[in-house]
């Protein structure tokens, strides 16, 4: 019985810091993340992009008060954004480089979202959701989270970027890491603005693409698409996954779509795209969560499913076997992530 227990617990924590500052550490991260949230925000890294600056000048850019961004600037210094200099000016890190907004793999937007109310406020309602199992979002906005976005356009396109440049910065190994060339055609269904579908066109030139999602999002998909120089291969159609998705593809995607939804609903987006694949694939992106005790990144990912959608959650294995089977499909591959495949994925046929 021992051994047993011994197998599928976690392995054990490696020698770090005594428990209190273990445990201040952890109790501090809620602040970290505020901070480099309103750096972020206020665009701090664009000022910083052509060179270490004074604190003044910085201020004088993004139009914040001087002596408070002093502040602010030298706190998140410690923990690795930015260079305090001995001349008192300040100097973008590798890491504040991805605060920009025009760099390659930038999460200003995913860093700015992160300490929005809207997103900071069902986190703090997590008390509530762990004693009752309600999601919090739903509680606090009285509206999941779509249809609070449809109504607050500026942290849709906080969250809309957001999406785009995880998908960009986290699943682009998922290019690598599945075999696309057999396809001709790839539905990405719910795809946002189309970040993680150019990318697999741009690495797979015989490719055409659709980029699905509803009309508000789809309306923003045509400047990615136009920027990534694949509008030619690239159709954009709007509409509604519970309803149909189009059926000209022989690949389907879900990327990060099953774990914004309760298991019933998620059925549905499921069938939906099993009445338009026919006898093509569909390729579900998201974090798979490991059997047991395992370190896995998608644990946290699950609370933050918890806490903004109507029910979403992160699945194991079993989880999307059971859901595809209800769906009337059956998984032909399932990868989970690891340090050699930086991509999480489930493949599925009908059955
Ligand atoms: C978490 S985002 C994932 C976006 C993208 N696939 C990715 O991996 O970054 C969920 C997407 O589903 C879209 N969506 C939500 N409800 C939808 C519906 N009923 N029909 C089509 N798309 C929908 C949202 O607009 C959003 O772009």
């Amino acid at each position: 019985m021992d051994a047993v227990k011994e197998t599928q617990s976690q392995a054990p924590v490696e020698a770090g810091p005594p428990p209190s500052v273990a445990l201040l550490q952890l109790t501090t991260g809620t602040m970290v993340t505020q901070a480099v949230s309103v750096v972020a925000r206020l665009g701090v890294a664009d000022a910083l992009a052509g060179g270490p600056k004074s604190c003044e000048d910085i201020a004088a850019s993004v139009d914040a008060d001087a002596p408070t961004l002093y502040r602010l600037l030298r706190a998140v210094a410690d923990r690795g954004v930015v260079i305090h200099l001995d001349d008192d000016r300040f100097e973008l890190t590798p890491v504040g480089e991805l605060l920009r907004t025009d760099v390659h793999g930038s999460l200003r937007a995913w860093a700015t979202m992160a300490g929005l109310p809207f997103h900071r406020d069902a986190w703090t309602d997590l008390y509530a959701s762990v004693r009752t199992g309600e999601p919090a979002f739903a509680r606090l906005h009285g509206t999941d989270l779509f249809g609070y976005l449809a109504g607050h356009p500026d942290d849709a396109a906080v969250f809309d970027a957001a999406m785009t440049s995880v998908s960009l910065s986290m699943l682009a190994g998922i290019v690598h890491a599945y075999d696309f060339g057999r396809f001709s055609t790839v539905v990405d269904v719910g795809g946002g603005r189309g970040g993680l579908l150019c990318a697999i066109l741009l690495a797979n030139s015989h490719l055409r693409g659709v980029l699905f999602d509803t009309p508000s999002v789809s309306a923003q998909a045509r400047q990615t698409v136009e920027r990534a120089g694949v509008a030619d291969r690239c159709d954009i159609a709007a509409g509604d996954f519970f309803s149909a998705v189009p059926s000209a593809g022989d690949l389907y995607i879900l990327s990060n779509i099953l774990h914004d939804w309760d298991d019933p609903t998620a059925v549905r987006i499921l069938k939906s795209c099993r009445v338009a694949m026919g006898g093509g694939r569909l390729l579900i992106v998201e974090g798979v969560l490991p059997d047991g005790a395992a370190i896995s990144v998608a644990k946290l990912v699950d609370l933050e499913m918890l806490v903004l959608t109507p029910g979403g959650r992160q699945r194991t294995r079993a989880d999307f076997e059971r859901l595809l089977g209800d769906a009337g499909l059956r998984a032909t591959k399932v990868v989970a992530a690891t340090m050699d495949v930086p991509a999480s994925y489930v493949e599925a046929e009908a059955i």
